[in-house]
């Protein structure tokens, strides 16, 4: 080969892989391509997603994507699949590409301040989405978007509370938790303790991290049928509610009767389970957070002002509303 075809050659493959990896980079290219027909150079917006552990979170990256395609704003998205380790080498490659504005949804509060500082010198304004950080210096991160985790434990200590009006204690407790050391986790375990601990008949016996997962709720709550006899189960998710509901029901248990169930989310899956009587509460909290994060990346991108911190309208669904056959389709 002669060294003008040979330089061709290496072109060529150079192209094509800077085309591969653009392909596995952009989710959303039409908005450039639209703001680019007007004129107008596109916001982009790296993101970086902790993981797919459940239909939640799944609600949560799809949420995003739609939001971004309408707003015109360019998404360059990665998934660090469950490892702090992997999100921060995600928001350095962000840091890196230089994109306008940065969101993540951290999956723990801790070890961030270094990523956190890289990015701000490079003057790139980081949105905390669904999970906050802790982090020494708050001007790390510009806003805070997501669930108000610990009102989510207090409603259900709260609807506890309710049910258990009349019954004599001992009332005893299992709590499967999330993701050790995330927001959720310890913000829920929290709100909860909180609003039980003004009665003294309730006793958590046990409580163990399910990690989010489907798979882990299930094997959590062998263990707790298998060492404990309890009244009470309060799940951190609906994930892990869901595999939890199957381990009860292999015993020859009743969900819903012989142990009452509170879970978090209010996947499809979980609500369908609240109007079989099979979960007795279901406190809401939304992944609908596409929208806000795009106006929240618009302002930041032309920068303004935004709020430090905006938490999402959200409600609970009990066995005590009359109209649960009317809850419309949940869309996660
Ligand atoms: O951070 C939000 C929590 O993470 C949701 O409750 C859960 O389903 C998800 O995995």
């Amino acid at each position: 080969m002669n060294p003008k075809t040979r330089i061709k050659w290496l072109v060529s493959i150079l192209l094509l892989a800077l085309a591969a990896l653009g392909g596995l980079w952009f989710v959303t290219a039409p908005g450039r391509e639209a703001a680019q027909r007007g004129g107008e150079k596109p916001i982009i917006l790296g993101f970086a997603q902790l993981g797919s552990e459940s239909g939640w979170r799944i609600g949560n990256s799809r949420s995003v994507a739609q939001a971004a395609e309408k707003a015109g704003i360019q998404l360059m998205e990665r998934n660090a699949e469950q490892k702090q380790e992997n999100q921060i080498k995600a928001l350095r490659s962000f840091i890196a590409y230089q994109v306008d504005v940065i969101a993540f949804s951290p999956i723990v509060e801790d070890g961030w301040d270094n990523v956190l500082r890289e990015a701000k010198e490079a003057g790139i304004p980081v949105i905390c989405s669904d999970r906050s950080v802790n982090v020494e210096d708050d001007s790390l991160v510009a806003c805070f978007v997501g669930s108000d985790f610990y009102a989510e434990g207090q409603r259900a200590g709260q609807f506890l509370l309710r049910k258990m009006e009349g019954v004599p204690g001992p009332i005893r407790v299992a709590e499967i938790s999330g993701t050790l050391d995330s927001t959720p986790q310890r913000d829920r375990a929290r709100g909860f303790r909180d609003v039980i601990a003004q009665d003294e008949r309730f006793e958590i016996v046990y409580s163990k991290s399910g990690d989010f997962l489907r798979s882990l709720g299930r094997e959590v709550m062998k263990d707790i049928l298998r060492s404990e006899k309890i009244d009470v189960l309060y799940s951190h998710n609906d994930a892990m509610t869901l595999g939890a509901v199957e381990a009860i029901e292999e015993a020859g248990l009743a969900p819903g009767q012989d142990i009452v169930i509170i879970t978090v989310d209010g996947e499809q899956g979980a609500i369908d389970l609240l109007k079989q009587g099979r979960i007795n509460c279901v406190v809401e909290c939304t992944p609908m957070l596409g929208d806000l994060i795009m106006q929240l990346a618009q302002k930041l991108a032309a920068g303004q002002e935004v709020p430090r911190l905006i938490y999402s309208e959200e409600e609970v669904f009990t066995e005590f509303d009359e109209d649960l056959l009317s809850i419309p389709p949940r869309g996660y």
